[in-house]
């Protein structure tokens, strides 16, 4: 998002104070914003808070000569890259659709040729009615794009569809929208994520800690710079980045399989999934009862999966994790010549580090390179890993010949 201009539509509604944080999360992505509120929005907050994260006045008004002689509202449509309208409330959305042009956000939205982008949010019965639902449609077949209602409950204390999605959220959806055509536009990118689940019984599996948040936050990252992204995930707890394709699945067979299914046309392999790399030998079909002393579970290896991509005759390029206790580039090296890796990115895990955390370090290493990335939280660390991968693959000419990367090495 760096440098990119964002006006930020902010209309009458109990979630117009979410838009604050929505501010901080765009600029600390390097956006340049302008809050534009409309009169009802100030009835809800107050523009100096705005002002003070934006560093930029906020434009309320058609008529005020001094902010028009500065930047008149036709050349703020222009400087637009996108209008984000959140929160949208009912109002705003009808005055879109009936292309009025009695306040300065409505104008602005008539005259920019930016993409408009809405985060409704009202009250469920506000929301359902079918006069927001009939311009809700309208502005779709014109092109406006919605994001959101999640549901959930509402400040008006009613539990339904009608939140704003949070600022978050809505700050990764505009990232998507306004990314430029990078070296991985529309490559097909296969990523591993999260743990596998080996089957003792129908009711009890083996596994292991991870939580997937480094491949989730590495597919997003990937997605970011507009790949096309297959994330094949065991279980766990996270939602779907937007855009990104998934696939779930339970066991590390599952796993295999389906990263089978999707490997042709993929430029770039990416494990980071903490596969078993043992499964119970037998399943038993009915639940083991408790009538011994000692159990011995028999245990198989599981197919190693970055190993079979790294293996395979039209072979991506092919990034894995190695997640070490001690000795961590000794044994990351060691792995990424045995398993015949591009790359790999190691971390050190033990107590409360790596597994299930919000941030990590990772130490990268290619045939003849290394880089260190610094402890962070995992989604800016996945962005420096997809830099970084970026410019290897790159560096192999792996976006050098024909439509399919996954031909040309
Ligand atoms: N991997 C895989 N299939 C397996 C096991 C691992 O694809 N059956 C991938 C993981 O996604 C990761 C890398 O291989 O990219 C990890 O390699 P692994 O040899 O399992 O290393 P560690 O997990 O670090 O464990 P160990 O050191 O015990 O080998």
């Amino acid at each position: 998002m760096r440098g990119k201009h964002i006006i930020l539509g902010v209309t009458g509604g109990i979630a117009a104070y979410k838009s604050a944080e929505l501010v901080r999360r765009l600029v600390e992505r390097g956006a340049e914003v302008q809050v534009v509120m409309t009169a009802s929005a100030r009835e809800f907050i107050g523009p100096t808070t705005f002002q003070a994260l934006s560093g930029r006045p906020v434009r309320d008004s058609l008529w005020d000569s001094a902010a028009e002689a500065a930047m008149g509202h036709i050349e703020l449509a222009r400087w637009a890259d996108v209008v984000l309208v959140a929160p949208a409330s009912a109002d705003f959305l009808a005055r879109l659709t009936h292309g009025r042009a009695d306040d300065l956000l409505a104008t602005l939205c008539l005259a920019t040729d930016a993409p408009i982008v809405v985060a409704p949010a009202m009250n469920r019965l506000m929301w359902a009615n079918a006069a927001t639902q009939a311009n809700v449609a309208t502005l779709r077949s014109r092109g406006v794009r919605l994001l959101g209602p999640g549901s959930g409950a509402q400040a008006c204390g009613e539990v339904g569809e009608g939140r704003m999605l949070e600022p978050q959220e809505l700050a990764d959806h505009l990232a998507m929208l306004l990314v430029d055509s990078g070296p991985l536009s529309g490559r097909k990118i296969v990523i591993t994520a999260g743990p596998t689940r080996e089957a003792i019984d129908p009711v009890r599996f083996v596994t292991n800690r991870s939580s997937g948040k480094m491949g989730f936050a590495v597919a997003q990252a990937l997605r970011e710079a507009d790949a096309e992204v297959v994330l094949i995930s065991g279980p766990v707890h996270l939602p779907t980045p937007p855009g990104v394709r998934r696939i779930d699945v339970e066991s590390a067979a599952q796993m295999a399989d389906a990263v089978q299914a999707e490997l042709a046309g993929t430029a770039i392999f990416i494990g980071t999934a903490a596969v078993a790399d043992y499964r119970p030998e037998v399943f038993a079909e009915k639940k083991i009862k408790k009538t011994q002393q000692r159990l011995e579970l028999a245990l198989a290896r599981t197919p190693d999966i970055l190993a079979g991509v790294a293996a395979s005759a039209d072979r991506p390029f092919v990034v894995g994790f190695a997640a070490e206790t001690d000795a961590v580039e000794r044994h990351a090296r060691e792995k990424l010549v045995r398993k015949k890796l591009d790359m790999i990115a190691a971390n050190e895990v033990g107590a409360c580090k790596a597994f299930d955390c919000e941030d990590n370090s990772l130490l990268v290493l290619w045939d003849n390179g290394r880089a260190e990335l610094p402890h962070s939280p995992k989604l800016e660390l996945a962005r420096a890993l997809v830099r970084l991968i970026i410019e290897r693959w790159q560096a192999q000419g792996g976006d050098a010949v024909g439509e399919h990367a996954g031909q040309t090495r």
